[in-house]
């Protein structure tokens, strides 16, 4: 009964990853990159040390937040860069940027990095526009 159980959790979590890496782009965009960047954006703003001395003392949770906002976001750099990866130089280039800067994010938020975290944020927005002025049809 135990082995039974445990593949049919394997089996069930193996269908997940698959569903996740055969997500569309538009599916990903507006179910975890629009999100996990509003918080991004957000806590940016927050941890900014140009925002005065206050940004010291943004909270654990919050910090929390932020990495795992940051590793959805790699998590979705590997899929544009990877199988969603559509041709031509702009969205390489966009795609490319949108993985480092999701890192760097995500080292900024594990160290608590004010200063990097608010700069990788500033920096994630432009990558946003680089590849939606090519390859998504404004509405
Ligand atoms: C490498 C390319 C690329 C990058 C980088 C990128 N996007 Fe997108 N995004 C797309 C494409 C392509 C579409 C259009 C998908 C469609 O309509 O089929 C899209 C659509 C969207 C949409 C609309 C989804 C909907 O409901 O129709 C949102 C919101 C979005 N992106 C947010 C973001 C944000 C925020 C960033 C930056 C942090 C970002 N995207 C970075 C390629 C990209």
């Amino acid at each position: 009964m135990r082995i039974a159980s445990a593949a049919l959790i394997l089996g069930l979590s193996l269908g997940g990853a698959a569903l996740a890496a055969a997500m569309t782009v538009k599916d990903e965009m507006k179910t975890v990159v629009d999100p996990a960047t509003n918080t991004i954006f957000a806590v940016g703003g927050e941890v900014d040390p140009a925002n005065g001395p206050d940004a010291a003392k943004v909270p654990a949770a919050r910090w929390a937040e932020a990495l795992a906002a940051a590793q959805k976001l790699k998590g979705a750099a590997a899929h544009l860069t990877g199988p969603q990866k559509q041709p031509g130089e702009e969205w390489t280039k966009s795609a490319a940027d949108f993985a480092k800067l999701a890192a760097d994010a995500e080292t900024a938020a594990a160290k608590k990095d004010g200063a990097g975290f608010s700069s990788a944020a500033n920096g994630l927005g432009d990558t946003c526009t680089a590849c939606h002025s090519k390859y998504k049809t404004q509405s």
